[in-house]
């Protein structure tokens, strides 16, 4: 039998195949009153199997508590402050979600016919519109899964459009400061990444796309905001050095959070940009999925949207499959429709105005944020920021401390650490996002807990190196988990009960 610790309410919980006993059902039935059919009268005997091995057996209670308790190991924005920067980990208003369940919503087939699916069509029609809008971009497209998904259906559309014009252009100009995902993008798409180095402003300069900008690039893919928290400033300048020799402008809007109701992408030149839903737009980030990232895109890359295009003629919409020069499907059906849907509800409760607000107090929030710690811990780039701010370890270094034990040392106290090492241009970097959702006062609390870490650091480091202690699990050995992961549940252990 597994042993119990004396962990309090974070009880050790062995896997559910460990679990259980002979017999124990998850059911209580009145004895029947009819002749017991035996089922292999019903069933070909080759189609039926004798017995499941290892298939636990557990009553009801044993089931609930089991999911419980898991649940209460987990961390998530509705159990508190989640600072993950570049993840803008906001809460998730439930009525989203309430939409999103009604009967009309989840239960239609993606097979039902356009006359009959109207109300479903309407809706994804009217958030294309929508974000067309936020973007200042002239068409969407819904179907791409995630960010990254969304970056890669908008440099095949730019691709096609090069085809389209004869040209065969082989570069992809990337900031230092980018998201990851562009570089790995660019790559999968079959380009060569070139690096572009930021500037002592944290932002790209002109003279460097200048310089490097030629016949052979097909794009320059900027995050803006940034990595560092900034606004591309040159943004606008940059586009016109990329147009004048016939680049596209590529914009991972991921960080829309601090843009809405303030900036319209397309009007500085932006010809392409991904949005992720599950960011900006409050619907959920799965472990890895379900998401959404939209890709808007100028006109001129309206012929290679992948199919079908969401359409209207008329007062009817429809699903619009002859594209000749679409770059085809990306998606299932039309994308992760569940997501679409608690998106199309939040930017309607929120109007036009709210999520101006949004925006106003994302970024209001994170320079708060910014200017209390700022005595405390290192920032590389003194400036007001957007959404998001980055520090470093470089105040507490001489006292042995790392990022990784501030960051440990956090989850003793409650609260899910920022983002670490992260972006790759700060090095020991501590990237914190607080979002509009958090209210002055769990913005303060942190803001202390962080202060009460320096010292700790300072006057008695060894309670940051040995953290995190509250938990359930200690430090793990990543190198470990790396290299030999366990992936499979292998051992069986005898059930609770059967000793
Ligand atoms: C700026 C930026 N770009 C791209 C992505 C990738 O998005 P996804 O994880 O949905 O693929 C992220 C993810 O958080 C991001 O922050």
């Amino acid at each position: 039998m597994a042993k119990i610790q004396d962990t309090g309410l974070i009880q050790d919980e062995p896997l559910i195949f460990e679990q259980g006993g002979k017999g124990r059902r998850g059911y209580s039935l009145p004895r029947w009153d009819v002749e017991e059919v035996k089922v292999e009268t019903l069933i070909s005997p080759h189609l039926l199997r004798k017995e499941l091995e290892g298939f636990p057996q557990l009553s009801e209670i044993d089931v609930v508590r089991h999911f419980t308790r898991l649940s209460q190991w987990n961390y998530g924005v509705d159990s508190g402050l989640y600072p993950l920067g570049s993840c803008t980990m906001k809460y998730n208003p439930k009525v989203n979600e309430d939409i999103a369940k009604m009967s009309g919503f989840s239960n239609i087939h993606p097979y039902t016919p356009e006359d009959l699916s109207q109300g479903i069509l309407q809706l994804m029609y009217e958030l294309q519109r929508f974000l067309a809008e936020i973007t200042g971009m002239d068409d969407v497209t819904l179907q791409p899964a995630a960010g990254a998904h969304g970056e890669l259906t908008g440099l095949m559309m730019v691709r096609q459009c090069l085809q389209a014009r004869g040209e065969k252009r082989k570069k992809v100009l990337v900031p230092d400061t980018a998201h990851g995902t562009n570089c790995s993008t660019s790559t999968i798409a079959s380009y060569q990444m070139v690096e572009i180095k930021s500037n002592e402003r944290g932002v790209i300069p002109p003279e460097r796309v200048t310089e490097l900008m030629d016949e052979e690039v097909a794009a320059i893919m900027v995050t803006n905001p940034n990595t560092l928290g900034f606004f591309e400033e040159n943004l606008g300048k940059i586009a016109e050095i990329v147009h004048r020799k016939g680049g596209f402008v590529y914009c991972d809007g991921a960080n829309l959070n601090a843009l809405m109701g303030i900036v319209k992408l397309g009007d500085l030149g932006v010809d392409v940009v991904h949005i992720n839903l599950h960011k900006t737009f409050s619907t959920p980030h799965g472990g890895g999925g379900p998401g959404a990232g939209p890709v808007a895109i100028k006109k001129e890359l309206a012929p290679y949207l992948p199919t079908p295009v969401i359409g209207k003629q008329g007062e009817t919409y429809c699903l619009d499959y002859d594209r000749p020069h679409s770059i085809g499907k990306v998606k299932a059906f039309y994308g992760n429709f569940g997501v679409l849907i608690k998106a199309y509800a939040y930017i309607l409760s929120m109007g036009a105005e709210g999520l101006k607000r949004v925006s106003e107090r994302a970024v209001l929030n994170a320079n708060y944020l910014m200017n209390r710690l700022k005595a405390h811990f290192y920032l590389p780039y003194d400036r007001p920021c957007m959404h998001e701010c980055v520090f470093t370890d470089r105040f507490q270094e001489k006292h042995h401390v790392s990022t990784l034990d501030i960051a440990k040392r956090l989850i003793d106290y409650g609260f899910h650490p920022p983002t670490i090492y992260f972006p790759l241009v700060v090095k020991g970097a501590l990237m914190m996002e607080p979002t509009e959702t958090e209210s002055k006062g769990n913005i303060d609390r942190f803001v202390e807990t962080m202060i009460e870490i320096a010292e700790e650091a300072e006057g008695n480091s060894d309670l940051l190196r040995q953290a995190p202690q509250r938990v359930k699990v200690r430090r793990l050995d990543e190198v470990l988990a790396a290299r030999k992961p366990k992936l499979k549940w292998t051992t069986p252990s005898p059930r609770w009960g059967e000793e």
